[in-house]
C-alpha cells in the first residue's frame, strides 16, 4: 500500500491487497496520469461538501489526500466536478436535512452530466448507506466511517463499472495506528487520537455511527506530530476525539501523559484538544492544565443540562455538583482558562423546572460561549424508545431563552477584555460591514479582528499581538501592536 511510510497501517480501514497507484506522465500529452490496476484516471476533479464535526472535517482531509493520489484535485465550483462526495453528519434532523437537499440537488446534475460520480461517507452513510444507495438512483456508492483510508479502492471499482455499492464495515482491528494527512498549507493540524465512542448517551447516535472507542499509542502520536512539525509546518494542533478524554484507557496510557510529552517538542506552539466528556476528566488532567506551557488556555466541555434528573435521562454519569466542581478546579489549576459548552435545549419530557436548572447553570459556570442544539430525536438510541411529550414550539422557546441567557452573560465577560492584549495567529480575513479585516485566534480561543496598517499587507498565518478596543458578546475588535512574522523567535 502507498502511504507517506510505507508502515502497515491499521486504521480507518486498511486496504488490501488490490491494485495500487502509479502516476506517469504520458509521454503523448505530457500529461500526468495515474495507473492503477487495470485503469488510467487522467486529472479530474472531487467536489466534497462536509457537514458536521471537526472529525468529519478532519476524514474529508484524508479522502483528499488519498484522492491526489488518483489524480483528483479539490474543485470549490460543484459544477466542474468530475466527482461529487457528501461527508455527512448524523447528529441532529438539522444536519441531516440539509444533506437530503443537496443530494436531491444532484438529480439534475447526474442530467446533465451521465459521467458524474456521486459518492456519500460518513455518520448517515455507515448508518443508512445501503438503502440509501437503492434509493437513490443517481447516488454511486456509499462508505462508513471506518473505511475512509479504502476511498480509492471504491472510486476504482465505480470506474471500473462497478457502481451501486456500500462499504461500512468496522475495522476490527484493535490497534488503531495511522499517519495523519494533511492537505491544506497552513500550520494548523487536526490530529485524530482516539476514535469512537463508548458512552451511549442516551439522545446520542454517534456512537452507533462512529463505533468502538480505540486509541492510537502515546509514542505513534508523538513521532506523527514531531513529523507535522518538522516537516509540514504544523506549529498548532488540536487533537481530536469524540471522547478524547477516554485516550489510552485501551492501552493503558491516558491524556494527561500525552500533552506532558507533546510539551517537550520544539516548534510546537499550541495544543488543543476536543471533545470533552466531564466523567473522565482526571485531576491529573487538571493539574496538566496548569503546567503544560503549550496547552491551550480553552476548554470546551459540554454539559448538555443543567439539571441532575435530565443529566440521569441522559446516561451522562455525573451531576451538576461534580460539573461545577470540576470548573471550579480547572480554574483553580489554571486561572487564566476559559471554558465552553454544548446544551441541549428540550430534552425528553424536559419539565418547566429542569430547564430553569439549565437557565441557573450558565449564572454558575459562566461560560465564554455556548452551542446550543434543540433536542433532536434519533432512531436507534435510547431516548428515542421513550415517548417524548413535550411540544416542538417550548423546546424552540426554550432554545432561544437560553441563548439570549447566555449572550447576555457573554457580554458581560467580555467586557473587561477591552484595553487588554493578546497574541494570536491570523487565520485570515473577514469582510465586516464592506471592509476588509484580518482574524486571529487568541490562545484562549476568542477571535479577534484587527485592521491592517495598510490594505496591502498579508497577515496569514503570522503571529501578532492585537489590544482588544471593543468587545462585544460574540466578538472582539482590536489593533495590531506587532507583527511576529510566521515564526516566533
Ligand atoms: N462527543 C461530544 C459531542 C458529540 S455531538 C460530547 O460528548 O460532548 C456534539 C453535540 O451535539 C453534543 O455535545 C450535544 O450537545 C449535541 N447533540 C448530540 N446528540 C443530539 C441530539 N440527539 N439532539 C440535539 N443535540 C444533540
Ligand atoms: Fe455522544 Fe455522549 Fe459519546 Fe458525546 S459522549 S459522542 S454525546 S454518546
Ligand atoms: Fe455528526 Fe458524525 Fe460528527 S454524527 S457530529 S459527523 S461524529
Amino acid at each position: 500500500m502507498q502511504t507517506d511510510s510505507g508502515a502497515n497501517q491499521t486504521g480507518l480501514g486498511a486496504r488490501g491487497d488490490g491494485p495500487r497507484e502509479i502516476s506517469f506522465l504520458d509521454p503523448e500529452s505530457g500529461v500526468q496520469m495515474v495507473k492503477m490496476g487495470e485503469l488510467t484516471f487522467p486529472p479530474r476533479k472531487v467536489w466534497i461538501k462536509t457537514f458536521g464535526c471537526q472529525m468529519n472535517y478532519h476524514d474529508s482531509e484524508r479522502l483528499l489526500s488519498h484522492l491526489k493520489d488518483l489524480n483528483f484535485t479539490q474543485t470549490q465550483e460543484v459544477d466542474d466536478a468530475d466527482m461529487v462526495l457528501f461527508n455527512t453528519c448524523a447528529v441532529r434532523d438539522l444536519s441531516n436535512n440539509k444533506f437530503y437537499s443537496k443530494l436531491g440537488n444532484m438529480k439534475h446534475a447526474k442530467a446533465r452530466n451521465k459521467d458524474l460520480v456521486v459518492g456519500i461517507g460518513g455518520c448517515v452513510a455507515q448508518v443508512e448507506g445501503k438503502e440509501l444507495v437503492k434509493k437513490y438512483k443517481h447516488l454511486d456508492f456509499a462508505f462508513g466511517t471506518d473505511v475512509i483510508d479504502q476511498i480509492n479502492d471504491m472510486v476504482y471499482r465505480t470506474y471500473a463499472g462497478d457502481s451501486k455499492f456500500t462499504i461500512n464495515s468496522w475495522d476490527r482491528n484493535e490497534n488503531f495506528s495511522i499517519e495523519t494527512k494533511i492537505t491544506q498549507d497552513s500550520p494548523q493540524a487536526f490530529v485524530n487520537i482516539i476514535k469512537g465512542c463508548n458512552k451511549y448517551c442516551s439522545y446520542c447516535i454517534v456512537p452507533y455511527t462512529r463505533g468502538k472507542e480505540r486509541s492510537r499509542k502515546c509514542a505513534e502520536v508523538v513521532t506523527d506530530i514531531k513529523r507535522l512539525v518538522e516537516y509540514s509546518g504544523i506549529q498548532e494542533v488540536t487533537l481530536l476525539g469524540q471522547n478524547v478524554n477516554s485516550y489510552g484507557h485501551d492501552n493503558g496510557e491516558n491524556l494527561a501523559q500525552l500533552l506532558l510529552e507533546l510539551e517537550k517538542i520544539d516548534g510546537l506552539q499550541m495544543v488543543r484538544y476536543t471533545t470533552s466528556h466531564p466523567y473522565d476528566v482526571s485531576d491529573e488532567l487538571v493539574a496538566v492544565h496548569g503546567e503544560a506551557k503549550k496547552l491551550s488556555k480553552h476548554l470546551h466541555l459540554p454539559v448538555q443540562s443543567g439539571s441532575n434528573s435530565v443529566l440521569k435521562r441522559m446516561l451522562r454519569e455525573y451531576t451538576v455538583e461534580h460539573y461545577l466542581g470540576l470548573v471550579e478546579k480547572l480554574r483553580k489549576a489554571q486561572p487564566e482558562i476559559v471554558i465552553s459548552t454544548d446544551i441541549i435545549a428540550g430534552f425528553l419530557n424536559e419539565t418547566q423546572s429542569e430547564h430553569q436548572a439549565t437557565l441557573d447553570l450558565l449564572d454558575q459556570a459562566q461560560f465564554d460561549f455556548i452551542y446550543s442544539y434543540v433536542y433532536s430525536e434519533r432512531a436507534k438510541t435510547r431516548a428515542a424508545a421513550l415517548e417524548d411529550l413535550l411540544p416542538k414550539d417550548i423546546k424552540g422557546e426554550r432554545l432561544r431563552e437560553i441563548q439570549a441567557y447566555q449572550l447576555a452573560i457573554q457580554a458581560k465577560l467580555r467586557a473587561p477584555l477591552v484595553g487588554k492584549s493578546f497574541r494570536v495567529l491570523v487565520e485570515g480575513t473577514s469582510n465586516m460591514k464592506g471592509i476588509k479585516k484580518w482574524k486571529g485566534r487568541t490562545n484562549c480561543n476568542r477571535i479577534v479582528h484587527f485592521l491592517p496598517p495598510a490594505e496591502d499587507r498579508d497577515f496569514q498565518w503570522h503571529w501578532v499581538d492585537v489590544e482588544v478596543l471593543s468587545a462585544t458578546a460574540l466578538s472582539c475588535q482590536g489593533q495590531l501592536l506587532k507583527d511576529w512574522g510566521t515564526r516566533l523567535p
